[in-house]
């Protein structure tokens, strides 16, 4: 199997369910890094806690808002440039949010790990190896939104 195809296969299984496998990207995620929570901020309110972010329906948009931009990764691999000017945006984004670079790399690791829990031995090292890939290219053109 060619990395893209076990990139699709992977996420076609996940993606069925993308809430849930979000939810636990995220749960990963804050146990990493729990200052990240702060930044959510909703009606400038801050969370008490992960658990509180976790439940609020805004900040589940924002998980189903992740899963859609890696959903279009997914189904773009054949002309990833052409989301090039969309993910540098996006960065920006995050800056001005007060997100680092370094904490996207963290959301790498998690993303990798909900892989893992969502997909079980199905998820091989080849298969880790192709996501691996795939997402540093985001965060890298993601990236060139950052500005000292
Ligand atoms: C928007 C935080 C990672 C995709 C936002 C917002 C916040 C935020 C506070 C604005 C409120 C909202 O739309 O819910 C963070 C933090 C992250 C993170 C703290 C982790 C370090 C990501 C990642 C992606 C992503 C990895 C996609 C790969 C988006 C999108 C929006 C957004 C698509 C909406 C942008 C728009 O309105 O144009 N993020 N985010 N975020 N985020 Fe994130």
């Amino acid at each position: 199997q060619t990395e893209k195809e076990l990139i699709r296969e992977s996420w076609a299984t996940v993606n069925q369910d993308p809430q849930h496998h979000g939810i636990v990207l995220f749960t990963r995620l804050f146990d990493l890094e729990p200052d990240l929570v702060k930044l959510f901020q909703y009606n400038s309110t801050q969370f008490c806690s992960a658990e509180d972010c976790l439940a609020s329906p805004d900040f589940l948009q924002h998980v189903r808002k992740v899963m859609l931009v890696i959903d279009t990764a997914v189904n773009t691999l054949e002309n990833l440039p052409s989301l090039q000017e969309y993910l540098i945006g996006l960065g920006k984004k995050h800056q001005a949010i007060g997100v680092k670079t370094e904490s996207f790399i963290t959301v790498g690791e998690s993303l990798l790990y909900a892989l893992d829990k969502g997909l079980g031995p199905a998820f091989s090292t080849h298969s880790r190896e192709a996501w691996t890939k795939l997402y540093s290219g985001l965060v890298k053109t993601m990236s060139c939104g950052w500005q000292e």
